[in-house]
């Protein structure tokens, strides 16, 4: 069988992602959100708050006997308050931190310490944004907790070659997705984010991706492992 720990699976791309991923009865998908839509026999939900880490420290990986894969998508995360620095609500720079960054590096930690010694194929799998590549005027917070994230990702690859534990590592950026974050986005206040006008044109042209054709993308990198040999990579890089 191949296991799957999808965190925000409840909705948006996560959810889009792990319903692909139910349609194939091998595989079995673990999720983690603060709110479960998914019912299926083959999908087991947590309920956490992964932006309180003492809950995420309790979360236990199972022992899997007869796994051929299993694979950590580190998914959920948050924009924030959309605003300069000086005017950000301190407990949501404490609240995106942990969920976007801290989070997926304890999840990512105790995933390691339980699987790397097994000897199937075994990959983390980071949710990165372009956000993280490029600095964006009111997300100082989010672009932070992503470039954080292709950093540890990066380090994670070495680590892992070193200590030959046969486990991918990528950090994806999934391009803009119509989900409920860019409904957040282009609700900011104008002069909180100057580039608000131009995510309001994105959705208005029909420039945001469907979520679940960006499950379909991100699938592929999942199954196809060579499909990227860089950590830090894009659907972008998909060219067919
Ligand atoms: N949308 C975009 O344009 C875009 C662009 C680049 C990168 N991304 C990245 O893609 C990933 C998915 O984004 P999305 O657009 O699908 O977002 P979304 O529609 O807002 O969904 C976010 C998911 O994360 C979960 N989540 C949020 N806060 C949580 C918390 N405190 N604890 C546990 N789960 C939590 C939500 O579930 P609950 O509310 O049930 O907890 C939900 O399942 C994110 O990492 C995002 O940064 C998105």
């Amino acid at each position: 069988m191949n296991y799957f720990f999808i965190t925000g699976s409840s909705k948006g791309l996560g959810k889009f992602l792990t319903e692909l991923l139910l349609e194939d009865e091998n595989n079995i998908v673990y999720g983690i959100a603060r709110s479960s839509s998914i019912e299926h026999e083959r999908y087991i939900h947590s309920n956490i708050d992964l932006s309180k880490l003492n809950d995420v420290t309790l979360y236990k990986f199972p022992i899997f006997e007869n796994a051929e894969k299993i694979v950590l998508v580190n998914n959920a995360g948050m924009v924030g308050d959309v605003k300069h620095v000086g005017n950000i609500d301190n407990q949501q720079i404490i609240d995106c931190y942990n969920l976007n960054l801290i989070a997926p590096v304890i999840l990512t930690n105790n995933f390691i310490s339980k699987y790397a010694n097994l000897s199937c194929n075994k990959m983390v799998l980071n949710i990165s944004s372009g956000a993280g590549r490029t600095p964006i005027d009111g997300w100082n917070v989010y672009c932070s907790t992503k470039a954080g994230l292709d950093m540890f990702s990066q380090v994670l690859k070495e680590e892992v070659e070193i200590d030959d534990s046969n486990i991918k590592v990528l950090s994806l950026a999934p391009g803009i997705i119509d989900t409920d974050m860019q409904v957040q986005i282009r609700a900011a206040e104008e002069s909180a984010f100057s580039n608000i006008e131009k995510f309001i044109e994105y959705k208005k042209d029909g420039d945001l991706t469907p979520a679940n054709i960006t499950a379909q993308q991100v699938l592929r990198f999942i199954k196809e492992e060579g499909l990227s040999t860089n950590v830090i990579c894009s659907v972008r890089d998909l060219t067919k």
